[in-house]
């Protein structure tokens, strides 16, 4: 039998799933909602007319894209590294670090990736839940730092499901402290317009992995980045695969961030959207608890736990949480454009 090939830890793991749902407004995977303006638009068209484009392999080091995104960052091309989505990073970096069975810290509740890859990557997730408001406690990670002696730490902010952040001085309290590598990942940071990028020239134990995915509309793409020291940078490039990224993901999301002021006006437009939603969610009698957002995402506490599948059915997808742990009752919105979600506050007023 097959099963009985399968490594051993391996054998009664649930694999990552995410049905594919019929929807009229999607909010449930943090996507932007505004069209790609029209430069964009045509330079993909034009990239498409030259058949050599994709007769070829890729660039395997990425080279026009790094270039790109370092001149936007005023780094150099040494301190960047590409992935197929930074999920790709994130799998890299505990590919490259971990032996079987290493410690990797990491918050919960928080994106789920991290735990994934620590467990295909034989190594064991070691959590730390956020305070009771989902902020995070500094102390107490480097009381579990010392206790566990960890591989790797991962700090997501804003932090995905919840919306809050990590201070750059709570981050930089964390770095003085530790060795191990620490992940900084930044997939919503155009929305709080700050970064710990500027800091791996202080620290090469620290990555920060950004995502053309959100903000930047390419989820379709696949395309993440990472920006830290060259020692770091070179340590990742051991295992990612040749020829990963494909030239068209890689020639779009160059243009994207050439173009990045283009989107600067839509991510104005969503926190601006952000407040709308907020207001209007607190006005339905279910809502309990709308959490501050720092991202295009709300947090939302509701006594009504079957508001997910109730909008379902009228073609909204949002994403649900169930009744366990400490998301116990949640969604998560992602703000959409005004129709959007107008159309959201209308149908959860329905019920
Ligand atoms: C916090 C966080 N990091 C990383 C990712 C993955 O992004 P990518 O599409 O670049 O793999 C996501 C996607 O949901 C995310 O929420």
């Amino acid at each position: 039998m097959i099963k009985d090939y399968i490594r051993r830890d391996l054998k009664d793991f649930t694999p990552y799933h995410a049905p594919l749902k019929e929807y009229d407004v999607k909010l449930d995977a943090n996507e932007n909602p505004y069209l790609h303006d029209e430069i964009v638009i045509n330079k993909v068209k034009e990239w498409l007319n030259d058949c050599n484009n994709i007769r070829r392999y890729p660039d395997t080091d990425c080279n026009e894209l790094r270039n790109a995104i370092a001149k936007f960052w005023q780094v150099e091309k040494e301190n960047v590294v590409c992935g197929v989505g930074s999920d790709q990073l994130i799998d890299c970096i505990l590919k490259v670090f971990l032996e079987p069975r290493d410690k990797v810290l990491m918050p919960t509740p928080s994106f789920s990736m991290y735990k994934l890859a620590t467990k295909l990557n034989r190594g064991i997730p070691v959590e730390f839940t956020l305070n009771e408001d989902f902020s995070y406690d500094v102390n107490k990670i480097l009381n579990l730092y010392n206790e566990v002696r960890p591989k790797c730490i991962f700090i997501c902010t804003p932090n995905n499901p919840t919306g809050n952040i990590m201070t750059i001085e709570d981050i930089e309290k964390l770095l003085q402290k530790i060795e191990c590598p620490l992940i900084i990942d930044e997939a919503y940071s155009e929305y709080i317009d700050d970064t710990m990028i500027n800091k791996f020239r202080e620290y090469d134990n620290l990555i920060v992995l950004k995502t053309f995915s959100k903000a930047y509309g390419l989820a379709g793409l696949r395309v993440g980045y990472g920006i830290a020291s060259k020692s770091m940078v070179d340590a990742i490039n051991i295992v990612i695969p040749p020829y990963h990224l494909n030239s068209l993901s890689q020639f779009l999301a160059k243009i994207v961030i050439e173009n990045s002021e283009q989107y600067d006006k839509k991510i104005k437009e969503i926190i601006n959207n952000r407040k709308w939603l907020i207001d209007n969610l607190k006005e339905i009698n279910y809502v309990d608890k709308v959490y501050p957002s720092h991202a295009n995402y709300l947090l939302i506490k509701v006594s009504d736990t079957d508001i997910a599948a109730k909008l379902e059915k009228h073609k909204i997808l949002v994403r649900g949480y169930g009744d366990q742990g400490e998301l116990a009752n949640c969604i998560r919105v992602t703000v959409g454009t005004e129709e959007e979600n107008q159309q959201l506050i209308k149908v959860m007023k329905m019920y």
